[in-house]
């Protein structure tokens, strides 16, 4: 079993990784007898995994109680919050209690962030099952539920007290998911690590296979990288973690337009990190080569590398202004310098992010 450590002085937590883990129970550790549990997941989820993993938390001990809330990101809301608020509330679920979010990134964060709330915080454990949740959103305590008017945008910051990653579940998720997950993936060698930029332009393939040697090697990667950055920046208040977002300003303006879950996430950020990176370079700040070999590798991941047609580049700009990282009303853009490395950039033209947002057009 692999272990990372997020470090966060006394909040620090280890992130396990291997196959078969939702069949071992010290990955539960420190559950314990007695120790009571609310197992959050979905419909598609439940009947792969909650059984298994409820038989697993009960040989140690633990009474475990379960709600199944329905599977799209259009749940990651406040109704739906709520009905895991009453799950706790009928099952007189005390400050002891831990949350056990058994899922992808929607049941994480939307779990995370009823633990934050729930009598004022309980535990919480991640169990991501989603490429995407294995490599970044079950690590780092960001948690939330999207409103209408736009994603994540009600949540805190709180983290988990581990996060066990059996990769064995990665054999079930959908092609379409897996690949969304690799743009998250990809979003670390470009931003933080050309080394591993260089490993999935060589490994795309076997990844593509799910072989289980490259996945454990891509998964640790990024966990290292996710650990680091976390541990450093853990509220996003020195530039370091705003990094992460890359791609997402003109990625989430996609998801929202679209409406939740039309486009994945992964889909987004894909043709959100391509507009980044045009506008970099159309900035000068980023070489055409760079902008090409990252179309290349997100083209060879299978994401999309084209805008939706439904939308007008203007439409993008409406949504950007909400972006989290909009200070004193001014835009900020997290755009590659090189590959492998990122800063934030403000004062950047409209006309500058429009010619970048009609840059990754189909006809152009
Ligand atoms: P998701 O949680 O919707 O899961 C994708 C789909 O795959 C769902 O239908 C799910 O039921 C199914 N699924 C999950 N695991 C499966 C498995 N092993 N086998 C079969 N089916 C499986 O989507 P996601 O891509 O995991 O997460 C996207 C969400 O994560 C977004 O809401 C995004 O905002 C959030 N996110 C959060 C962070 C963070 O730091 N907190 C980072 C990135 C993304
Ligand atoms: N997914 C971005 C972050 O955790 O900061």
């Amino acid at each position: 079993m692999v272990k990372i450590t997020v470090t966060l002085g006394k909040r620090s937590y280890p992130i396990a990784i291997a196959s078969g883990l939702f069949g071992d129970p010290t990955a539960f550790v420190p559950l314990k007898t007695g120790d009571q549990a609310m197992l959050v997941t979905n419909q598609t989820l439940a009947p792969l995994y909650l059984d298994s993993l409820r038989v697993t938390l009960e040989l140690s001990g633990v009474k475990v109680d379960q709600i199944i809330l329905p599977d799209g990101e259009q749940y990651k809301s406040l109704v739906v919050l709520e009905q895991v608020f009453s799950a706790l509330l009928e099952k007189s679920h005390g400050r002891d209690t831990t949350l056990i979010a058994l899922g992808g990134g929607v049941i994480g964060d939307l779990t995370g962030f009823a633990a934050a709330c729930y009598l004022r915080g309980v535990r919480f454990i991640q169990a991501p099952t989603t490429l995407l949740a294995q490599v970044d959103s079950s690590v780092g305590g960001k948690t939330a539920v999207n409103h209408p008017l736009g994603k994540n945008m009600i949540g805190a910051f709180y983290q988990p007290i581990s996060v066990v990653i059996d990769l064995n579940c990665l054999q079930t998720l959908p092609m379409r998911e897996f690949i969304s997950g690799l743009a998250e993936v990809i979003k670390y060698g470009i931003t933080l690590d050309f080394r591993f930029f260089v490993w999935l332009e060589n490994n795309i393939d076997a990844l593509l296979a799910r072989d289980v040697t490259a996945l454990s090697c891509c998964i640790r990667w990024c966990c290292e990288l996710k650990a680091d950055v976390v541990s450093t920046d853990e509220r996003e208040e020195n530039g370091r973690r705003a990094l992460l977002n890359f791609g997402h300003t003109y990625g989430h303006a996609i998801e929202v337009k679209m409406g939740y879950g039309v486009w994945l996430h992964g889909e987004a950020i894909a043709v959100g990190m391509l507009m980044a990176a045009e506008t970099a370079r159309l900035l000068g700040c980023f070489a055409e080569a760079d902008v090409e070999r990252i179309r290349k590798l997100l083209s060879s991941a299978r994401l999309p590398i084209h805008r939706p047609a439904e939308m007008t580049a203007g439409s993008y700009l409406t949504y950007m202004k909400r972006d989290k990282k909009v200070l004193v009303g001014e835009r900020r853009l997290i755009l590659p310098t090189a590959i492998g490395r990122a800063e934030i950039r403000s004062r950047i033209s409209n006309d500058i992010v429009l010619t970048a947002i009609r840059a990754c057009s189909k006809s152009s």
